[in-house]
């Protein structure tokens, strides 16, 4: 089969590589429909997230039919249309049977390694480094599906894959970095990055009754999306001085929460400090928590921190201003499976349309590797990525 195949650094190809099989009565396997490209894609792609290796498949967005089961019994049955979380869930451990799907105990194949490095194990990831248990993704035309029996979903009738394909990540990352903040209505927000998670964030925080939605972006067709989602107030990172402008918005006393749509890749904006960032970010595929440091810095005292942005390991922070100001952190890679029936139903009666940032789509994975680098790149007014395979 055809997939997109991580060789290193800024190395990404379309190869024929081995197809999928069965390994075990749970899995099943998938025929890729739909499949997307992530921020997080690009944390692999720059080179940041170590774990990597030569000849693995990428991918944890995707969606298709069950074209094999693993058992004649097995829950899924041939021909359904399903969608596929990004994190992989046993259903049996504490964390699952608590509802923190991201932090499964036992879907990591790899869980020993995870657990040095973050104390405990973490659930298995598709298409995402060895760390996160070393599954081939789904920017590919078949994907095995393993512990097939609890995370998927059978797509409901009358949606197309468009509309169900960010079920798999951005679209419920953004609406749990929202959820953090505890939005009751009423409430301002300050939101960093409006690439796709950001957007979502965005949209969530605007159904949830957020009162001021700050949004800290650079990239006009972003800033664009941004206001069509509900940014009541965009800053440009580039051209203005972020913190002034946020105490200015919000009287002098700051925003409610906040929240780190950028990650571990971030720029840093505006004046001397940002012509140097962007040197060392030329130069190094080190993190830049550029992003992080300012919400901690803006938001209120006793606010709350919500970080769906990805970070790899230690960064530096200002542990004081946190203390000091008694905030509280709230983080993490999302847990899917709580929001798939709620945000599905939400697209069904209309609250959202995943679709509207969309920018660029293929039929074909031979059009990866060159879309990659026009997403990395922000070429070409791209947000997100889509390949409709079918
Ligand atoms: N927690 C999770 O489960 C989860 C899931 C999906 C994605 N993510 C993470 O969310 C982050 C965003 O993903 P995405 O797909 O939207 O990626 P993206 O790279 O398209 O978007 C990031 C945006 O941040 C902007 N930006 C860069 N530096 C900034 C700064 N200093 N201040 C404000 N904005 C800045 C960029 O212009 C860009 O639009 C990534 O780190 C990704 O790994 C996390
Ligand atoms: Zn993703
Ligand atoms: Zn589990």
């Amino acid at each position: 089969m055809k997939a997109l195949v991580w060789h290193g650094r800024n190395d990404i190809r379309c190869d024929s590589v081995a197809d999928p099989k069965i390994e075990d009565t749970r899995d099943v396997i998938v025929k890729v429909t739909a499949c997307a490209i992530c921020g997080s894609d690009l944390h692999l792609f720059d080179g940041q997230m170590p774990t990597m290796e030569k000849g693995d498949v990428l991918g944890h967005e995707f969606m298709g039919e069950v074209v094999e089961v693993g058992s004649p019994n097995h829950k899924l049955k041939k021909g359904q249309r399903v969608v596929v979380p990004f994190n992989i869930n046993c259903g049996e451990c504490r964390m699952c049977k608590l509802g923190n799907w991201s932090c499964c105990l036992k879907s990591n194949r790899n869980g020993a390694m995870a657990a040095k490095m973050f104390g405990y194990p973490t659930a298995g990831l598709f298409g995402y480094a060895h760390i996160t248990g070393g599954y081939w993704g789904g920017q590919a035309e078949y994907v095995r599906v393993p512990m097939a029996d609890v995370a998927p979903m059978v797509v409901p009738d009358g949606l197309d894959d468009e509309h169900v394909l960010f079920l798999t990540d951005i679209l419920p990352t953004g609406w749990q970095g929202a959820e953090h903040c505890e939005i009751k209505g009423g409430e301002t927000v300050a939101i960093w990055g409006a690439g796709p998670v950001g957007l979502f964030a965005i949209k969530s925080a605007q159904i949830m009754g957020a009162e001021k939605i700050i949004v800290i972006e650079t990239v006009p067709e972003r800033i664009a999306l941004a206001k069509q989602a509900g940014a009541t107030h965009v800053i440009d990172l580039k051209h203005e001085e972020v913190l002034d402008r946020i105490k200015e918005i919000t009287n002098g006393e700051g925003p409610d929460a906040v929240i780190d749509c950028v990650g571990m890749e971030a720029t840093a904006g505006h004046g001397v400090f940002g012509v140097v960032s962007a040197i060392q970010e030329a130069v190094t595929a080190n993190q830049r928590p550029y992003a992080l440091e300012q919400a901690i810095q803006a938001v209120r005292s006793c606010g709350i921190v919500s970080i769906p942005g990805v970070y790899a390991g230690p960064i530096p922070i200002n542990m004081g201003a946190v203390v000091q100001k008694g905030l509280t952190f709230k983080t993490g890679q999302t847990h899917v499976k709580r929001y798939l029936e709620p945000l599905a139903k939400l697209i069904q009666d209309g609250k959202i349309d995943p679709t509207f940032l969309i920018t660029h789509r293929s039929t074909t994975l031979e059009d990866g590797p060159e879309l990659y680098k026009t997403f990395r790149d922000k070429k070409d007014g791209c947000v997100k990525v889509v390949f409709n395979l079918s």
